[in-house]
């Protein structure tokens, strides 16, 4: 278990920035989730808390203590990748206590601390399989176990589960959350996929093109998203997002005038998730022109004075069909307005 910080990390390689400027900190027994689009930076930065890489400016800081000069190997980090790269000619035992083999561990240690671990990710039972008799989701156990045998101050998971099918990774999320809880190890997954982000982490890092662009609870990203980039990337079906022109006190969205509270000049995004819209007799006309049931919900699209918005309706079965006239409404605090050059949200909101 460890405190773990980035100090303005930068990576870069010859003519590419892959790391802009990191500035994070993880307490200690945290799992943090590091959300963002493919190339953003998850995996560079990963790969220099592991020692694998080096950053080219700033300090990586375990409890307190720089270790940008610590060897890979000696930095007590276990990682975990989406390809679990196990041993094909060893047994789930021979696997998990390979990384032991550097260390001054006894062989009967070794092997106690191994089935320890196994019991602990629940296959015990597979010890002396080899990895082609393995099922995906044991294979992907067995590469947990490897990774967590050295007792780690630190794990890393890269995308573990994006090789799995549907189910297993739903059993998978509540598993590595399950044993995360009873290790206290400080842990950091990387993912592109925010429900996983969500479920299994305590907090969030959103990072985009090398930044980190936001750090905190699901809640806080998506309830108060401090940029637009967060804002459009967290919430599924996604936000809507409309051009508008804030002027005296009001914006100006498409063929709507919407009152403001506080003030805003200029190219304005105006900010409205899916979940948001209500069909309500005293809203806005609007005419639906696309109906898709996803299941619990229907999603659907309708022309509004707005522009082209998404709507949400809870239930299986489409109340409203292609071409219906429906009224749209509201709640002027479930609104955001974000700067459209800067993309940082603004204090000034919808008028009630
Ligand atoms: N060895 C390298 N040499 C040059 N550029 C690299 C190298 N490794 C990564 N990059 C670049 O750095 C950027 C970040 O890469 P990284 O692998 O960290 O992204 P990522 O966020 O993990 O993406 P993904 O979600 O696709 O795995 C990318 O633009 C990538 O092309
Ligand atoms: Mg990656």
């Amino acid at each position: 278990m460890a405190t773990i910080e980035l100090r303005n990390v930068r990576k870069q390689w010859v003519g590419a920035v892959a790391v802009e400027r990191i500035d994070l900190k993880i307490d200690d027994g945290a799992f943090v989730a590091v959300l963002g689009p493919s190339g953003c930076g998850k995996t560079t930065t990963l790969l220099m808390l592991a020692g694998i890489y080096s950053p080219s400016a700033g300090d990586i800081v375990f409890d307190g203590a720089r270790v940008n000069d610590v060897e890979a190997r000696d930095r007590n980090v276990g990682i975990v990748f989406q390809s679990y790269a196990l041993y094909p000619n060893m047994t789930v035992r021979e696997n998990i206590m390979f990384p032991l083999r550097f260390k001054q561990v006894e062989r009967a240690e070794a092997e106690r601390r191994a089935r320890e671990i196994a019991g602990l990710v629940r296959i015990d039972t597979l010890f002396d399989r080899r990895p082609s008799q393995l099922s995906g989701g044991q294979q992907q156990r067995v590469a947990l176990a490897r990774a967590l045998v050295k007792r780690p101050h630190l794990l890393l998971l890269d995308e573990p589960l994006s090789n799995l099918d549907a189910a297993l990774r739903l059993t998978m999320r509540a598993e590595i959350r399950r044993v995360q809880r009873e290790l206290r190890v400080t842990t950091i997954l990387v993912t592109h996929d925010q429900i996983e982000a969500t479920t299994m982490a305590d907090r969030i890092v959103v990072m985009n093109a090398g930044r980190v662009e936001q750090e905190g609870t699901a809640r806080d990203l998506y309830e108060r998203p401090e940029t637009l980039f967060v804002a459009g990337f967290i919430g599924s079906p996604p936000i809507n997002l409309f051009d508008g022109q804030a002027e005296g006190g009001a914006i100006t969205v498409h063929q709507a005038k919407l009152p403001l509270v506080g003030s805003a000049a200029g190219s304005v995004v105006l900010g409205i998730r899916p979940e948001s819209l209500h069909v309500d007799a005293n809203g806005t006309p609007a005419r639906v022109i696309a109906v898709e049931p996803m299941g619990r919900e229907v999603l659907y699209t309708a022309d509004s004075p707005l522009g082209l918005v998404r709507f949400i309706e809870a239930g299986a079965e489409a109340r409203h069909a292609d071409g219906d006239a429906v009224a749209l409404k509201f709640a002027a605090a479930d609104a955001l307005l974000f700067d459209k050059t800067s993309g940082a949200r603004l204090d000034a909101r919808i008028a009630a």
